[in-house]
């Protein structure tokens, strides 16, 4: 995700934005820039395509401007509309550059009030959802004069905020305000930071620990102004509020990275809330889910035959929901393929059929080259991707991007459930592209979608009982998944996380199958994780969980609430899910196997977030 550092203070401003920069980096990011303020007040912008050192090198090389600030704010930016670029990179300023200011977070109605904003003659010169904040605060302005330019802009950055929909922490600089830093919070975190010579503001712990301990986030709606004599705090409405109280807190770097997690897997496998809830944002209106992208090959979903998914590991688990909620949703006949298979296997594609890349990383070998052939072959290409302007973000005609933020843990989590709700939200507006579903069902799916980050939520509170299951399980040798239909594609996520975190031996299988060779395998204490989240399909896996339980195996259970009668009688262990419609279970479902995977992996010492032999991105095939 993006990340943001500000400072006011007696100390030159420089050297603790860039240093704050280099301490944010691990989130991920695509350019960096700062603004500086002059003593007059005069705000200087520059930024940079690729890493915080060319920022560095370019400031460098600039003017004495630079190191004489004693106000700034800087950005590091992650992508999300509008490709990585100089001109993209943050901060965003007026026409005249009398304001500058750095965004995290996604402006939902960006285009309307671009819109707006152009029709009255501001000019824009980026592709982005934030730059729309400094024109809106920069017309706030006009005419402001007085005694108190630090209460215009808080006035001005007030009013702005009344406009936004969406996420947003920003740090706003006006020229007529020098020596003062607005911050506002509003879905996305901000935090200050006391000095003993100046104030900082920024979006992570970790680019303020080097200065301080003494800290407070913001909560959601907060204003704060900061000075280099201390910090300001206001409400949404404007009304000010008791003076800030900093709290201590006691990690050290690598800790604040991780958010206070022990390792980057678990802080992304409970950033998932957040993570569908931004994958979902300004996607999901009253009558229906819509993705605006999808709009423009809207005559080829509307006349494909077919659509066939292709992907690696998890992401291929993805794409096996994608392939159902294709079907169901979209009455299109639909395929899942394993990437490394499609590509040499000669793939009958039809003109016009629809071919849809799922990868995180978007630079991932086979599915890119998976892509490619099928477009070669005359389908209209589509990816769901998490990194934005990746290598398959670019070879796709249309790109859907899961807006998930950076994934650093190899192992993927975030990255899948954001994805399977990225296919839902295209599947349903396909579906209503193709007359397949009436405007019951279509408003029926946004409601239910929209619930995804609450139940994501429910699902995180299983970890306790988990981590005291994967004690258990960490001393076996083989583990077996089991489930049917939806609940096979999470099975196999489930036994693909735990083998590649833990390296315990896992295998999954389509609940039915197993009768046909595996069940040899089976003894006394063989571990086996059975899912149960699909009404129909419950009585099967039962029989088959019977056919395990009676062979001796020990049953951990992984059943929707309505379904937990069926599943206890045969488990040994049970974890009850919220409830959940079943098309979007396997959204749910993985987060308890997630969380099995990473306690196993650290009762069994494993390098949890760098699993051996195992890259992040695998660009060869
Ligand atoms: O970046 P991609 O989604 O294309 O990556 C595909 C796989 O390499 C990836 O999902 C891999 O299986 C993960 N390490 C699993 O956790």
């Amino acid at each position: 995700m993006c990340g943001i550092v500000g400072y006011v203070g007696e100390e030159q401003a420089l050297p603790v934005l860039l240093d704050g920069l280099r301490r944010l980096e691990y989130r991920g990011y695509d350019s960096a820039g700062l603004a500086v303020q002059a003593a007059g007040g005069a705000v200087t912008l520059t930024k940079r395509s690729g890493r915080v050192e060319a920022l560095a090198r370019a400031v460098a090389a600039g003017n004495g401007l630079f190191s004489s600030a004693r106000t700034g704010i800087a950005h590091t930016r992650w992508a999300t509309h509008g490709r990585p670029s100089e001109e993209n990179a943050h901060p965003h300023a007026d026409e005249a550059a009398t304001v500058a200011v750095v965004h995290n977070g996604i402006i939902e109605n960006h285009h309307a009030l671009r819109d707006e904003l152009v029709a009255r003659g501001h000019t824009f010169r980026s592709q982005t959802d934030s730059e729309v904040v400094a024109h809106l605060v920069e017309e706030a302005l006009a005419g402001a004069a007085g005694t108190d330019p630090g209460g215009c802009l808080r006035a001005a950055v007030t009013n702005t905020c009344r406009r936004l929909h969406g996420s947003y922490a920003l740090a706003v600089l006006w020229q007529g305000a020098p020596g003062v830093i607005v911050g506002v919070r509003h879905q996305t975190p901000l935090v200050v930071g006391w000095t003993a010579a100046g104030m900082l503001l920024a979006s992570d712990v970790a680019a303020l620990l080097p200065y301080t301990h003494e800290v407070l986030p913001l909560q959601d709606g907060e204003l704060v102004v900061l000075r280099t004599s201390g910090a300001q705090l206001y409400a949404a409405d404007g009304g000010p509020l008791p003076a800030p109280r900093p709290t201590r807190v006691q990690w050290d770097l690598p800790a604040a990275e991780r958010g206070g997690f022990a390792h980057f897997m678990l802080k992304e496998i409970h950033e998932q809330p957040q993570a569908l809830a931004e994958a979902l944002r300004g996607r999901l209106g009253p009558r229906g889910p819509v993705l605006p992208e999808l709009e423009a090959c809207a005559d080829a979903v509307r006349a494909a035959g077919r659509a066939v998914l292709v992907a690696c590991g998890t992401a291929h688990h993805a794409a096996l929901v994608g392939r159902r909620l294709l079907e169901r949703s979209a009455a299109l006949p639909a395929e899942a393929d394993i990437a490394s298979e499609f590509r040499y296997r000669d793939p009958f594609v039809a003109r016009g059929d629809l071919a849809i890349a799922v990868s995180q990383s978007g630079e991932t070998a086979d599915t890119l080259a998976a892509l490619r052939e099928a477009g070669a072959r005359g389908a209209h290409t589509l990816a769901v991707v998490n990194v934005v302007d990746s290598a398959i973000a670019r070879a796709a005609q249309v790109a859907l991007y899961t807006q998930a933020g950076p994934e650093i843990a190899v192992a993927s989590t975030k990255a899948y459930t954001t994805q399977i709700a990225v296919l839902a939200l295209a599947a349903v507006h396909a579906g209503r592209l193709r007359g397949a579903l009436d405007a019951q069902a279509l408003a029926a799916w946004s409601a239910d979608l929209a619930r995804l980050p609450e139940w994501a939520q429910a699902a995180l509170m299983l970890e306790p009982r988990i981590a005291d299951l994967a004690e258990r399980l960490a001393r076996a040798n083989h583990c077996f998944f089991l489930g049917r239909g939806l609940d096979w594609a999470t099975a196999m996520e489930g036994q693909l996380k735990l083998k590649e975190v833990s390296y315990l031996h896992a295998e999954a299988y389509a609940a039915g199958e197993l009768k046909h060779g595996t069940l040899a395998l089976i003894e006394a204490g063989t571990p086996v994780v059975a899912v149960f989240t699909q009404p129909e399909l419950a009585a099967k896996t039962a029989s088959n969980v019977a056919e395990v339980k009676a062979r001796g195996a020990r049953v951990l259970g992984v059943a929707t609430a309505s379904l937990a009668a069926i599943a206890e009688p045969l488990c040994d262990d049970l974890v009850c899910l919220p409830e959940v419609p079943a098309l979007l279970s396997p959204v749910i479902a993985a987060i308890p196997l997630q969380l099995l995977a990473y306690h196993t992996a650290v009762a069994r010492g494993t390098d949890v977030d760098k699993p051996r032999n195992l890259a992040k991105s695998v660009t060869v095939e």
